[in-house]
């Protein structure tokens, strides 16, 4: 048996109206607040993310789909957007011709992590980036966007957490402190922070191992060794949001899995779900642009993980949608009828009408069966006495009463049917 590839899923189509009031819910919102729908392509050069992403990270070094094409071109399917959107701001430049380009996305990502509940090879992210203009006010945007949306979801336990990476020199300034609060301590880290303190040290943070949690807990704060310009702008972060009613925690170790960032950090958790709680994340990334091409562009944005979303909800009772049922079946009761079952079907359908009938030449009694598997709000009987008559049973399924209409009167039982 074929079957789908690690880490992978099918969407069936029980699942599917979930996802779709997701997309509908995202694009709506995203249109409130004046973001358009960009779609860029599923593979990309390797060297995108390798400088985008940054070649220390876990999802450069371990987790990219990679591969040579026909004409040995570094080829890699996108474990994330932001890299792929600023791509496109450069390659065309949008920059010059609108100074701030508000995007969003609907995606599949791919990374070769260990999949669990939560965590996917192939996942979805819906996200936005705004790119063009460094302020504080497009981070809150970012973040009220984010929170709006997860909310009009109906999710409940959520928390935000914020936090500032800095500029780039306070930062390699912080990491010398870091590196010498961490120095004698080296050989007490896990090995993947061993390796981390000399790769990619910041992210010593994220190491969920005790050993790590019980050296890290004492070390220095970057959120205290920030230059005024950065602090000012995440007091306007932190303002924006209380005034807009947007509760926060401040997170001084949320470093985030990519290299891009400067200044606001964000994530949204959810303390529903398990392990992989994150729900979103995001933040500025001002240096990205100018890494993998030729001129400046600040930028910030976030994305969210779909798959994560319907965890939560599923673990909230949340039920997004109702599967659609039928407003129709027409049982046929003379088997030579089925060239007018179908031109009503038809005929019906075009008027609007969400219609069901038999193509397999079953009994009445299997046909009845399948129009309440449908939960179809009526039933139309064709044939028998009624049909010689020059009529058809019309039966309502939730009181069971029942009509007796003309055979050509196919607009009065469109009528009845739309009430
Ligand atoms: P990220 O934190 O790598 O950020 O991913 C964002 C979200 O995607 C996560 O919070 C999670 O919900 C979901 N996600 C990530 N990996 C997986 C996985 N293997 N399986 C299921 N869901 C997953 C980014 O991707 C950045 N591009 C966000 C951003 C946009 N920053 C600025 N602009």
């Amino acid at each position: 048996m074929i079957k789908t590839i690690y880490g992978t899923k099918d969407i069936l189509p029980d699942a599917v109206s979930n996802w779709n009031y997701i997309e509908n819910l995202v694009r709506s919102q995203m249109q409130l607040f004046n973001y358009r729908e960009i779609r860029t392509p599923v593979f990309e050069e390797t060297v995108l993310f390798k400088r985008g992403i940054g070649e220390s990270t876990d999802i450069v070094s371990k987790e990219m789909y990679t591969f040579a094409d026909r004409s040995e071109t570094s080829i890699t399917l996108k474990p994330e957007m932001t890299a792929c959107v600023v791509r496109s701001v450069l390659e065309h430049s949008l920059d010059k011709i609108s100074p701030l380009n508000k995007f969003f996305y609907i995606s599949p990502m791919f990374r070769q992590e260990r999949p669990q509940a939560g965590r996917l090879r192939q996942f979805h992210q819906f996200g936005a980036e705004a790119i063009g203009v460094s302020s504080p006010l497009l981070d809150a945007e970012m973040i009220i966007l984010a929170y709006s949306i997860l909310k009009k979801i109906g999710l409940k336990n959520l928390v935000v957490k914020i936090n500032s990476l800095g500029i780039p020199s306070t930062r390699e300034n912080y990491k010398n402190l870091l590196r010498e609060f961490l120095k004698d301590k080296i050989s007490k880290l896990s090995e993947e922070s061993q390796k981390r303190f000399k790769t990619n040290i910041l992210r010593i943070f994220d190491s969920k191992d005790e050993r790590d949690q019980n050296i890290i807990q004492n070390a220095p704060l970057l959120l205290e060794h920030l230059d005024n310009d950065s602090l000012e702008k995440f007091e306007v972060v932190k303002k924006i949001l209380l005034d807009n009613s947007v509760p926060f925690e401040i997170d001084s170790k949320l470093v985030r899995g990519l290299d891009y960032y400067t200044e606001t950090t964000f994530e949204i958790i959810s303390k529903s779900v398990g392990s992989q709680s994150a729900l979103c994340g995001g933040g500025r990334y001002d240096l990205l642009a100018e890494q993998i091409g030729d001129r400046k562009i600040p930028g910030v944005g976030f994305a969210a993980g779909i798959e994560r979303i319907l965890l939560a909800c599923e673990n909230e009772k949340i039920e997004l949608t109702k599967n659609p049922s039928a407003d129709l079946y027409i049982v046929r009761i003379d088997q030579n009828l089925m060239s007018k079952v179908y031109s009503i079907a038809v005929s019906l359908r075009e008027q609007g009408l969400l219609v069901e009938l038999d193509y397999a030449a079953r009994s009445v009694k299997s046909q009845m069966r399948e129009a309440n598997k449908l939960g179809a709000d009526f039933v139309l009987f064709v044939g028998g006495d009624e049909y010689k008559r020059g009529e058809l049973l019309l039966k309502k399924m939730t009181d069971g009463s029942q009509q007796i209409l003309n055979i050509n009167s196919l607009n009065e039982i469109i009528k009845i049917i739309k009430g």
